[in-house]
C-alpha cells in the first residue's frame, strides 16, 4: 500500500519543540536517570508545558489533533537523547489509547484533557507473569458488585509504574467466553488495594520504571469500564497496540540516529593509522549502512504513522504498525552494536555514553510485542490477503 506521507506545521513546530527540550534537558539528564534508575521529571514537565502530550490527541479534548505522525515524530527526538525518557513520553499514549480508541464519550471527556494537558499520567497494564505475548491468556480478573467492579490479580512489566496516575488495566470479565472474556478498567493511583509490588532492575532504559503491580480487592467504580459494555477489552488491547507501534518504531529510529550521530562524531576524530578511523573503508562501511538502515526504518516508520492519521485503524494500518516497529527495532539493535563496534573498547565502557544506547536498544524488540510477535501478525495479514 502507497502511503503519502503530509508533515503539516503542527506536527513540524512540534519535532522543533521537542528537538530543543531534547538538547535542554533530555539529553544532559540521561546520565544520571539511567545510573541512578530516576525518572526525568524535569524534562516531563518541560514536554508538558511545551504541549507535546496533546499531540495524538484530538482538539474536543484538549489536544492538537496532530496524529501519530506528531507522536512518532517526538518520540523520535527524545529517544535521540534518552530512549528510556522516549519511552516514558510514548507509553502515555500508549496507556491513553484505550480510552481514546474505545471510551465512552463521558469517559474521553472526563479522561483525555488531564491527559493532554501533562496534568496526568498514564500505564497500561496488560501483560501478565504468564501471558506476554499470549495477550488474551490473562488471569486478572474484574466481578462485577453492584455499581462497582472488583479487581484481583497481577501484573507485570507495567512501564511508567508509580509515575502514573491512571492506569488502563485489562481483566477477565467472563472466563467462559473465547472471544469477549477481556474488557479493560481505568484505574487510579492511590485506589485502595492497587499496589507497586516491585520496581524492575533493568539492563536498559533504567530511568523510567517498569514496575509490578498488584490488585487485592480493588473497588472501581462501573463508570470505569472503557466502552462501558463487558467484553471489549481484547479487541481494545489490539487497536491500542496497533496504534501505539509506529511510536515504538519511533523510538528506535530515534535511538538509532543517536547511535549514530555519536559513533560518526567518534570516528572522525578518533585517529589510528595516522588518520581519522573514518577514513578506513571498514570503518566508512560500518557508518554507511547504519545510516542507511536508519533512513529505511524512518520512512517506514513515517509511512506507518501517516497510515494511521490518513485511515484509521484498518488490517493495512496493522500490518504496517508491525512491520515498523519490527524492522526499526532490529535497525536499533543493529546500529547501536556497529556503534559500539566503531567506538572499539571505549565502547564496552560505561565512560561513554554509547554503551547506554547499546543496552537501551534490546527492549525495543521485545516490548509492545516481540518481533516473533510482529512478523506473526505480518504472517497472518499475507495469508488473509491471499486469500481475499
Ligand atoms: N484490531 C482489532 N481486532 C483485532 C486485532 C486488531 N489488530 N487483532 C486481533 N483482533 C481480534 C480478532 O479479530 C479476533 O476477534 P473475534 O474473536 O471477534 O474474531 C480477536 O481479536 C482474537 O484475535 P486472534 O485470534 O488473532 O488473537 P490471538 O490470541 O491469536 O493473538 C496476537 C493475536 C497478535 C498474537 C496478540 O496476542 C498480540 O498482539 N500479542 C502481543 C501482545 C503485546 O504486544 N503485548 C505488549 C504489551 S505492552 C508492553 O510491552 C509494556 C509496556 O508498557 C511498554
Amino acid at each position: 500500500m502507497q502511503q503519502n506521507i503530509v508533515f503539516h506545521d503542527k506536527a513540524l513546530e512540534l519535532q522543533a519543540l521537542a528537538r530543543k527540550i531534547a538538547d535542554d534537558v533530555v539529553r544532559p539528564g540521561a546520565a544520571h536517570a539511567d545510573r541512578h534508575s530516576e525518572y526525568n521529571m524535569k524534562a516531563a514537565k518541560a514536554v508538558a508545558g511545551a504541549g507535546l502530550f496533546r499531540a495524538w490527541i484530538p482538539e474536543a479534548y484538549g489536544g492538537l489533533d496532530a496524529g501519530i505522525l506528531s507522536l512518532a515524530l517526538v518520540a523520535e527526538e527524545l529517544a535521540k537523547a534518552d530512549s528510556g525518557f522516549g519511552v516514558a513520553y510514548a507509553v502515555n499514549a500508549l496507556g491513553s489509547f484505550p480510552i481514546l480508541l474505545g471510551g465512552t464519550e463521558e469517559q474521553k471527556q472526563k479522561w483525555m484533557p488531564k491527559i493532554a494537558a501533562g496534568e496526568t499520567f498514564v500505564a497500561f497494564c496488560l501483560s501478565e507473569k504468564f501471558a506476554g505475548s499470549d495477550a488474551s491468556g490473562l488471569s486478572v480478573s474484574a466481578v462485577r458488585d453492584g455499581d462497582d467492579y472488583i479487581i484481583n490479580g497481577e501484573k507485570k512489566w507495567t512501564t511508567n509504574g508509580g509515575v502514573a496516575d491512571v492506569y488502563t488495566v485489562f481483566a477477565v470479565t467472563d472466563s467462559t467466553s473465547k472471544s469477549r472474556r477481556i474488557s479493560a478498567f481505568i484505574v487510579e493511583k492511590g485506589t485502595p488495594g492497587f499496589t507497586i509490588a516491585k520496581v524492575e532492575n533493568k539492563m536498559g532504559i533504567r530511568g523510567v520504571p517498569v514496575v509490578e503491580t498488584h490488585f487485592d480487592n480493588v473497588r472501581v467504580p462501573a463508570e470505569n469500564l472503557i466502552g462501558g459494555r463487558e467484553g471489549l477489552g481484547f479487541k481494545h488491547a489490539m487497536m491500542t497496540l496497533d496504534h501505539a507501534r509506529p511510536g515504538v518504531a519511533a523510538q528506535a529510529v530515534g535511538a538509532s540516529q543517536g547511535a549514530l550521530d555519536l559513533a560518526n562524531v567518534y570516528a572522525n576524530r578518533r585517529v589510528q593509522f595516522g588518520v581519522p578511523i573514518s577514513q578506513h573503508q571498514m570503518v566508512q562501511k560500518m557508518l554507511a549502512d547504519m545510516s542507511m538502515k536508519t533512513e529505511a526504518a524512518r520512512q517506514l516508520t513515517y509511512a506507518a504513522a501517516a497510515g494511521i492519521d490518513a485511515n484509521g485503524p484498518s488490517p493495512a494500518n496493522s500490518k504496517m504498525a508491525a512491520m515498523a516497529k519490527c524492522f526499526a527495532s532490529d535497525v536499533a539493535m543493529e546500529v547501536a552494536t556497529d556503534a559500539v563496534q566503531v567506538f572499539g573498547g571505549y565502547g564496552f565502557m560505561e565512560d561513554y555514553p554509547i554503551a547506554k544506547f547499546f543496552r537501551d536498544a534490546k527492549i525495543l524488540q521485545i516490548y509492545e510485542g516481540t518481533n516473533q510477535i510482529q512478523r506473526i501478525v505480518i504472517s497472518r495479514h499475507l495469508i488473509r490477503e491471499a486469500n481475499e
